[in-house]
């Protein structure tokens, strides 16, 4: 049996199973009761509380052989396909990988014809900030005058790179961040559909890491119960967090600017050994040092990181430890290359260790200049 994600077999397939976003629920809802439909819609917000799934929700209920309505049938042939997201008129494009001007001219052509089945020619753009300038302006002009069958819904987790002529043609809806009491309870609900025993003390553990993200709770139990099976012990879950929370970041970032291999090596067995995925580690890391940067050069740090103020402070101590801004540019480009390195390798485990190891060695390079004025003075 292919094993699906608990974080993908819970996306919820009715909008009253969309926890948290009551707002928006309602106000769609009313809006295909009332048939006050609109051409674009953009739904922003932080990774993981349901823009995609609200998206494709909403493509569903425009769709249904009996709508469009505030409850899809989920059972006629559009409410099944787009379910499974493979909808002849419903296209899901990723803003990162086809925000090109060709790949939206195309899809400008696409969307001059007529739906083939359904009522509508639903588009649902992801990561829209991705979306090249250019592209941006082959849109425009569908956007302003689109034809009747056409309705973008838009997704995005950073709202303020879209420019401002596409924000004003759309519908806007910002999505919360999950309050932790329910993600807690979202947690509650799945453990008991799935006879995962879990403490409610270790719900709340895995919710606080989670930080308002619901697919990041789900993705987090998913990799716990992988490790503990599906009676989780409280001593096992928090091992388990305690290596994937923030804190690995701040030891391994200590670990490279001592110049202590031995240590480095430790924390990425630690890593694999509780089955978490190495690759989104090294991401996550990239993320750190992008803030250690970003508190050593930064005026007001706080208006570019997502943080509370004691982070600030602990960014600040491990940013000390790399010197000068040029020290952690370079550690930030090096680690860029190890990502871009990881598709070529047969095991990204080696590559990242032997990358880190390398980074260790870092504070032992000199600066050029200083260079050049120890050959001069010769
Ligand atoms: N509001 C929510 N209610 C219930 N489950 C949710 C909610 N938001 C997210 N989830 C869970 O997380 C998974 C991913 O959600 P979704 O794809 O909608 O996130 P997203 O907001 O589009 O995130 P991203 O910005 O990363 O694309 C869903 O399959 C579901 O399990
Ligand atoms: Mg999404
Ligand atoms: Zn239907």
């Amino acid at each position: 049996m292919s094993y699906l994600a608990l974080a993908r077999k819970y996306r919820p397939d009715t909008f009253e199973k969309v926890v948290g976003q009551e707002p928006i629920i309602t106000a769609l809802r009313n809006s295909l009761r009332s048939k006050r439909l609109h051409h674009a819609y953009l739904f922003s917000g932080i990774r993981g509380i349901g823009k995609t799934t609200t998206a494709r929700l909403l493509a569903k209920a425009l769709n249904c052989a009996s709508g469009p309505t505030a409850t899809p049938c989920n059972a006629c042939p559009s409410c099944v396909e787009t379910a499974e997201g493979r909808s002849i008129d419903i296209m899901e494009i990723d803003g990162a990988s086809s925000g090109g001007v060709d790949q939206i001219r195309e899809l400008r052509e696409i969307v001059r014809y007529t739906p083939i089945r359904d009522r509508y020619r639903v588009v649902i753009i992801d990561e829209v900030h991705m979306v090249t300038t250019a592209a941006f302006n082959a849109l425009l002009k569908t956007l302003e005058e689109p034809p009747s069958w056409i309705v973008f819904i838009f997704a995005t987790t950073e709202y303020r790179k879209v420019p401002a002529t596409i924000l004003s043609r759309c519908l806007q809806f910002f999505f919360r961040p999950l309050p932790m009491s329910l993600l807690v309870e979202h947690l509650r609900s799945i453990c008991a559909q799935e006879g995962i025993s879990v403490s409610d003390r270790g719900l709340f553990h895995i919710a606080r890491l989670a930080a308002g993200s619901s697919r990041d709770s789900i993705s987090l139990l998913d990799q716990i119960v992988a490790y503990c099976g599906l009676s989780v012990d409280d001593g096992d879950l928090l091992q388990i967090l305690n290596i994937m929370s923030s804190d690995v970041h701040e030891r391994m970032a200590r670990a490279i600017a001592s110049g202590d291999g031995g240590a480095v090596l430790d924390e990425i067995a630690k890593i694999v050994e509780c089955g978490c995925d190495i690759v989104s580690f090294l991401n996550d890391f990239e993320e750190y040092l992008r803030q250690l940067l970003v508190v050593k050069i930064a005026r007001a740090p706080e208006k570019l990181i997502d943080t509370y103020e004691e982070d600030l402070q602990a960014l600040r101590g491990v940013a000390a430890l790399f010197g000068e801004e040029a020290d952690l540019l370079r550690h930030l480009q090096f680690l860029m290359q190890i990502e871009a390195n990881l598709r070529y390798v047969h095991s990204p485990r080696y590559l990242i260790e032997a990358g880190f190891l390398k980074m260790c060695q870092f504070r032992k390079l000199i600066p050029i200049a200083d260079a050049y004025k120890l050959i001069s003075n010769r």
